[in-house]
């Protein structure tokens, strides 16, 4: 095959980090597809899969909006796809791993059919070392773009189909934030909203400020224009979507942006909004309000503590106590009584002592939690944590993320038996392939429900009675 390179630059780090240090206009542009990439689609189908979290996902359902839009169809097997795409996480290396796994796997698939084109994406394309063993590993992968040039996918596909270059671009730049970009939604219950992109914490284990760049908001009319026609194809939830919502606008010199904004995306009269992820270091008292005046700003906080020692919290740059999560989260329940946390949490940063693991148990005990997603500590290259000596033996943080599983199971039950008899709201999105009177969704406190009732229930707000709990689930009736 004839193939050249095209020129890429990769992200200098100390650069990014300055660069999102740095205050500087966000710039908006509108998204265009050039003619030459228009129908280049018409007859073809793409295999997209996404890895990690929900701004992953969303940047999926644009990326599906604009292969679609150039005449490509969906379809869910790879060996049939003219065009892969795997859109990936670098937030520990497991995800890296199992993306690299896949990738290596098709080898022989491109060999016997060197015609389709196979594109990775998303966070582990922000990676210099990543891009590096692609180019010189993985021949069988044509195209590599990055998390801030997504709007020029059909460009990068025209370059990549037609002239048949290898075509690797990742930009080092960040701040342009595109509008009007197509979307294929994948929830028809529900819809994915950006607030902001991009994160200025710099947690000292966390990768994301590097592979997303600095916050960028959007500008709040867009958002709300969002809201509305998710509102008017009859969709019940947004979901509102940054890596720390609580500094939503600070780029644009705003002071209480967050608060502004969910209230107008309240006053929109969408029937529930949620948010993910907040961030305690930043959380306002006025958003506590907000949550409390509008009855449809779901009452379910996700609040990522990731350790109850101050100790690692200072290590890890979080810019929090155990006790000032813990105030705050006393200050959420006395004003909100129904509120319901999740959380993340890290076993196992450098050095972390039983002591030190005890306090996270602690904090746990004080917070019962209704889920947590726990992990254990993932050295990204790059970050400042990768350098912090560890001692502590890969056994020993397994059991400890054993015993706080086990921990967060328990008060989680113990929380969800209080529902038993009760009725919830739920939002079905669908029945079970399985069973089709047996659907699920989600209740306003965020708990996942399994409930039997009647046809037609999916994407209803149904009241369901609570028969049955589990940890993380709990099973009903619709009545
Ligand atoms: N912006 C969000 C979450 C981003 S990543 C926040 O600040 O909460 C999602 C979760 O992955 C983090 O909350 C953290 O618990 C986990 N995580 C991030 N980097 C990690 C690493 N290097 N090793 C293990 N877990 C990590
Ligand atoms: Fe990562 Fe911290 Fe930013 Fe969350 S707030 S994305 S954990 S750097
Ligand atoms: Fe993963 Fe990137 Fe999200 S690293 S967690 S997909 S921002």
């Amino acid at each position: 095959m004839d193939q050249k390179h095209s020129e890429y630059k990769l992200p200098d780090r100390k650069q990014a980090l300055k660069r999102t240090r740095d205050a500087v206009e966000s710039s908006y542009d509108l998204f265009e597809v050039s003619s030459g990439a228009a129908g280049l689609g018409r007859g073809k189908t793409y295999y997209l899969r996404t890895y990690g979290c929900q701004a992953n996902v969303r940047d999926g359902e644009t990326m599906a909006g604009m292969l679609e839009m150039m005449g490509f169809s969906s379809c869910e097997n790879e060996e049939e796809a003219d065009l892969l795409l795997f859109n990936t996480c670098a937030v520990r290396k497991a995800a890296e791993d199992r993306v690299l796994g896949e990738i290596g796997s098709l080898k022989t698939l491109k060999k016997r059919h060197p015609e389709k084109k196979i594109a990775l994406c998303g966070c582990m394309a922000q990676e210099e070392n990543i891009v590096d063993l692609l180019i010189q590993k993985y021949p069988q992968v044509d195209l590599v773009f990055g998390t801030h040039n997504i709007y020029r996918l059909p460009e990068l596909l025209r370059r990549c189909m037609q002239d048949n270059e290898r075509v690797i671009e990742v930009f080092s730049e960040e701040g342009r934030v595109v509008e009007n970009m197509p979307v294929r939604r994948s929830h028809p219950a529900k819809g994915f909203v950006n607030i902001m992109y991009g994160c200025n914490k710099f947690c000292t284990y966390c990768i994301v400020p590097y592979t997303r760049g600095k916050e960028r908001s959007r500008r709040q009319e867009d958002i709300l224009k969002e809201i509305i026609s998710l509102k008017e194809e009859g969709r019940k939830e947004a979901v509102l979507l940054g890596q720390n919502v609580n500094a939503y606008g600070k780029d644009l010199g705003m002071q209480d942006g967050f608060t502004d904004l969910l209230c107008a995306c309240a006053e929109t009269g969408i029937e529930r909004i949620r948010f993910y992820t907040s961030h305690p270091r930043d959380y306002s008292i006025s958003t506590i309000e907000a949550m409390r005046r509008y009855p449809n700003i779901m009452k379910s906080l996700h609040l990522p503590v990731q350790s109850g020692s101050d100790e690692i919290l200072r290590r890890m740059a979080r810019g929090y106590t155990a006790g000032s999560y813990m105030e705050l989260y006393d200050a959420m329940k006395e004003r909100i009584p129904e509120i319901t946390f999740t959380t993340d949490l890290i076993v196992g940063f450098p050095g972390e002592t039983d002591e030190q693991f005890q306090k996270t148990l602690d904090l746990v005990e004080h917070c019962r939690f209704d889920l947590a997603y726990t992990f254990i500590y993932s050295p990204r290259s790059g970050t400042p944590a990768a350098s912090m000596p560890d001692d502590i033996p890969f056994e020993v943080k397994k059991q400890r993320l054993q015993i706080l599983n086990d921990k967060i199971a328990d008060s989680a039950l113990a929380n969800n038996r209080e529902y038993l008899g009760r009725t919830v709201k739920v939002l079905c999105e669908g029945s079970s392939r399985k069973k089709a009177d047996v659907y699920s969704g989600y209740s306003e406190e965020n708990k996942l429900v399994n409930f039997t009732g009647p046809e037609g229930l999916e994407n209803r707000i149904v009241d369901v009675k609570v028969t049955g709990v589990h940890s993380f689930s709990l099973d009903g009736e619709a009545l």
